[in-house]
């Protein structure tokens, strides 16, 4: 059985596990307020809340619910439009929209409410710019945005002085939440853990966002398992010199996390560029680099730090650096049975640059069409360490060891850079597809590859090409 709370009410059902949450809120639930769109985690209109206890502190996060698998939500507090909206009159959030005329026909307004309300809930440091962000994943096809920026502006205000010791207390008094959210904490305590089947299942998920957009139907068939609910310890660990992230972390675990943060000044930076808020939300770095799609953005930053993974199978355990992992378009050194459990590499260090540059049609909730990620060390003029990976340019995420070996060991000088660029052409195998055509994807990576060594030498970087 699973086990939630949809709104007030507890629910448990035998519902297949890799049903859409969507589709239970809708069809078995009958609640109607998170609507359909396009099914792959693109336009938001199917946007709620989940809730659960984070070392002791309840916490809610946005998420789409048609890529949200109904195994991932036992033990957690499912919220819809129709569970904020039990005080009979509208919240700060919905009047915002209002009064902004933010909403025209309303079919994308429940999941804009969801999206601004877990804005209000979540933020620390409430601002327009936050609170637009929090929509990333939000599309209208009549409103015009501006209106909803406008909204996004005093909803930012609205929270200003929220309590950030006790902000579901604080949003409740101001009319944000119903009253029933400061039960849910003690009520999620009563809803015992899943136990993990013994028979071995068809398929590991974990966020959902790639398996729940390629293989729906097969999901829904088959016997899955929850990567959350299986022996993957959900950690990022920062030592002096190594970071271990669990292959279970999301994308926005990252994004949370000050202490590796302040070891990678422009993270925050690059991590929004990976999708939206939402799907961030669900993301995890594991699937990332399982899907092995070409320019998945992870796997990339993961191959300039010289990721290496430990992968287990039951008792038996080993571990192989990721620049292993790729063999083939979608091919991959890893058993069907085997789980990345962690993933490690070390920080850089204070002489170190780390840069990720993508290019995609647009800035937000786009894959890339060329990425790339250097890590690049220098001690007295010279290169001592030097790691190059791109997306878009091979069948799989790639890391150009040639260009890399090469570089190591040199100065950053013209011959050095010129050599550089022909190892680079050497090296890429691009195609032509809806993302731009091979000789675009080639001129494009060497581009970049600029642009990461302007990172290193700034300006004087133009005397140097
Ligand atoms: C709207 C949208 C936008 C997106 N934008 C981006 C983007 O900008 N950049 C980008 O890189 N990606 C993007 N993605 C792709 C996707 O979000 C990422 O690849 C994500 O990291 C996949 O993780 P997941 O947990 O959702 O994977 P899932 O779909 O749950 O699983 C993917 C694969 O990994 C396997 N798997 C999961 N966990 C493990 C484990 N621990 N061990 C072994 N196998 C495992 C599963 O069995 C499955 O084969 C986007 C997706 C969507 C829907
Ligand atoms: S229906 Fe479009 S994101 Fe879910
Ligand atoms: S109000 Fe019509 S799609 Fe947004």
């Amino acid at each position: 059985m699973i086990s939630f709370i949809l709104n007030e009410k507890l629910v448990s059902t035998s519902n297949n596990p890799g049903m859409s949450l969507l589709d239970f809120i809708r069809y078995e639930a009958n609640l109607p307020g998170a609507k359909i769109g396009c099914r792959e985690g693109d336009c938001g209109a199917c946007t709620v809340l989940i809730g659960e206890i984070n070392d002791g502190i309840m916490a809610y996060r946005s998420v789409t619910s048609c890529l949200f698998p109904l195994i991932n939500a036992h033990g957690k507090h499912v919220v819809t439009i129709e569970g904020i909206n039990l005080n009979n009159k509208l919240t700060p959030v919905q009047q915002a929209i209002a009064d902004n005329a933010a909403t025209q026909c309303g079919f994308c307004t429940p999941g804009f409410v969801m999206s601004f309300t877990g804005f209000c809930i979540s933020s620390k440091e409430p601002s327009t710019q936050k609170a637009i962000e929090a929509v990333a994943g939000n599309i209208c096809r009549c409103t015009g945005y501006k209106s909803i920026e406008r909204a996004a502006k005093d909803i930012a205000k609205a929270v200003q002085n929220k309590d950030l010791n006790d902000p579901i207390n604080w949003l409740i008094q101001h009319g944000f939440l119903p009253k029933y959210f400061t039960e849910i904490p003690e009520r999620l305590k009563q809803i015992q853990p899943q136990t993990i089947s013994e028979k071995k299942p068809d398929k590991i998920i974990a966020g959902g966002t790639d398996l729940m957009v390629q293989q729906p139907d097969s999901i829904y068939r088959q016997k899955i398992e929850s990567a959350f609910n299986i022996n993957l310890p959900h950690e990022i660990i920062i030592s002096n010199c190594t970071c271990t992230i669990s292959g279970a972390t999301t994308v926005n675990d990252l994004l949370k996390n000050d202490k590796l943060l302040s070891r990678f000044p422009e993270l925050d930076n690059y991590l929004m560029l990976v999708s939206s808020e939402p799907i961030r939300n669900m993301a995890t770095i594991a699937g990332n680099l399982i899907n092995a799609s070409p320019i998945g953005d992870l796997s990339v930053m993961l191959l300039a730090l010289n990721a290496q993974l430990t992968i287990i199978n039951g008792d038996k355990t080993r571990q192989i650096p990721l620049n292993k992992l790729f063999t083939g378009y979608k091919q991959l050194a890893i058993e069907h049975e085997e789980l990345i459990q962690l993933i490690t590499f070390e920080l850089p260090k204070s002489n170190a640059t780390f840069n990720f540059e993508k290019v995609s049609k647009r800035k937000h909730l786009d894959i890339a069409s060329v990425n790339t990620a250097m890590l690049i060390e220098i001690d007295n003029g010279i290169i001592t360490k030097f790691r190059l990976s791109a997306g878009g340019v091979a069948p799989f995420p790639l890391y150009l060891e040639k260009t890399s070996k090469y570089i190591a060991g040199k100065h950053l000088d013209k011959g050095t850079i010129a050599k550089a660029f022909e190892l680079i052409d050497e090296e890429i195998s691009p195609i032509s597809d809806i993302r731009g055509t091979a000789e675009y994807k080639r001129l494009l990576l060497k581009q970049l590859f600029k642009a990461h060594l302007q990172k290193v030498v700034g300006d004087e970087f133009y005397k140097l090409i």
